[in-house]
């Protein structure tokens, strides 16, 4: 069974082919490369031994998409494509709301255009914003505080209509909470361009002496170490997280959001300490001010997911750790540079 899979060159899209040509589905790729390199799919194909296609593609050229349709009988799409980062979207919001919105809108009419009505998301737990309270359940008031989130959100109300106005969609709503993680090969992982935004490329690209320390914005939130508390979640769980979830959107139809967090918080203190752990060296860290945005607590209720998903987080700190660690010291400069342990196709 073909399933079309937008930005799945990138981070969470990778680990989620490896998953999908595992289980026996075609992945049709389609990314135009924006954050992320080719390299990446030939990784994927070098660990599961399968092939995948791929077009170089941009999900707003609505010509080159219709193509990708024709040339294949898609069932159902995985849609990752979009831009992330938080403090960019601020200063370009346009930007955002373009690649994010627009971008979803013109695979949304293609699929409609030919009848292809089954659709996972890539949404996030930025759409809970501050919250009173945690953990974090579907049923919550969403909201967002910068223009990255309020893409998230406006996509999933926009999911939302399209499902009230034909019953015969079938939408899941993932809500990531921190993916962290590679495979455990080595072979792929997260590669930011520039300097790592989040905390775990920060930590590894620290300890690989890319960076001299790490900055710990804020440690007088209100939590038992006064350093902000996220749920941190491997990123093949997510990948296997995705299966579940389009296993669930080929067989029933609806418009439905869906956790994927473990339900436990970890502080930054207790990742560096974690970090150091299985490094065994210390990451040396300076205390700054609170990032502009940023919430003391998230962390997930999983259960919708694992009730109606039959899914949940099986992977430990320690593993996400330790497959952070194994792709960051293995591939110092990301995919830019191969190093002798990697072959590639
Ligand atoms: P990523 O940047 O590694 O992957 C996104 C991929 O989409 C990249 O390969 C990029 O080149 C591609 N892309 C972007 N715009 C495109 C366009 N217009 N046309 C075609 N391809 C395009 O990011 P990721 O971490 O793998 O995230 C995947 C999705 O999950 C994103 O939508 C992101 O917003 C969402 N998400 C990520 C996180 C996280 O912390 N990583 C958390 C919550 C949600
Ligand atoms: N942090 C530091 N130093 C750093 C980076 C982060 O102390 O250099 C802290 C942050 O203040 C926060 C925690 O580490 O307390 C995690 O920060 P990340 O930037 O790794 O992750 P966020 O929770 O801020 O955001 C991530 C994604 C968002 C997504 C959100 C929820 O970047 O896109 O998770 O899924 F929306």
């Amino acid at each position: 069974m073909q399933i079309l899979v937008t930005g799945g060159a990138g981070y969470i899209g990778s680990h989620t082919c490896i998953q999908l040509l595992n289980s026996g589905y075609e992945a049709i790729i389609v990314d135009n490369f924006s954050n992320s390199k080719p390299e990446a799919l030939k990784r994927v194909e070098q660990i599961t031994g399968e092939k995948l296609k791929f077009y170089k593609t941009d999900i707003l050229d609505q010509e080159a998409l219709i193509k990708v349709f024709e040339e294949n009988k898609i069932e159902a799409v995985i849609h990752f494509a979009g831009l992330k980062a938080v403090g960019e979207s601020v200063t370009l919001p346009l930007k955002y709301y373009q690649n994010n919105i627009a971008g979803t809108l013109v695979l949304l009419e293609v699929m409609e255009a030919f009848e292809v009505d089954k659709l996972v998301f890539s949404s996030s737990a930025t759409v809970y914003g501050e919250q009173q309270c945690v953990p974090l359940n579907e049923a919550l008031r969403v909201q967002a505080t910068n223009p990255y989130g309020r893409t998230k959100l406006m996509i999933e109300q926009i999911l939302q209509d399209v499902y009230q106005s034909n019953n015969n969609w079938s939408i899941a709503l993932l809500r990531y909470f921190n993916p962290i993680g590679a495979h455990e090969s080595g072979l792929i992982g997260e590669d930011p361009s520039g300097i790592p935004n989040n905390l775990v490329p920060y930590i590894t690209q620290v300890a690989v002496g890319k960076l001299s320390k790490l900055n710990v914005f804020g440690n007088d939130y209100p939590t038992y170490d006064g350093t902000g508390i996220r749920d941190y979640i491997h990123v093949m769980d997510l990948a296997d997280g995705h299966l579940k979830a389009l296993e669930k959107v080929l067989s029933t139809r609806g418009a439905e959001a869906y956790n994927l967090g473990t339900g436990r918080g970890f502080s930054v203190l207790e990742m560096v300490q974690a970090f150091e752990a299985e490094i065994g060296k210390r990451i040396p860290f300076e205390v700054k001010a609170r990032r502009p945005g940023d919430i003391a607590v998230s962390y997930a209720d999983p259960s919708k997911a694992e009730i109606e998903l039959n899914w949940r987080a099986e992977r430990g700190l320690a593993e996400m750790c330790r497959d952070s660690w194994n792709w960051q010291k293995h591939n110092p400069k990301g995919y830019k540079k191969i190093t002798e342990n990697q072959v590639t196709s």
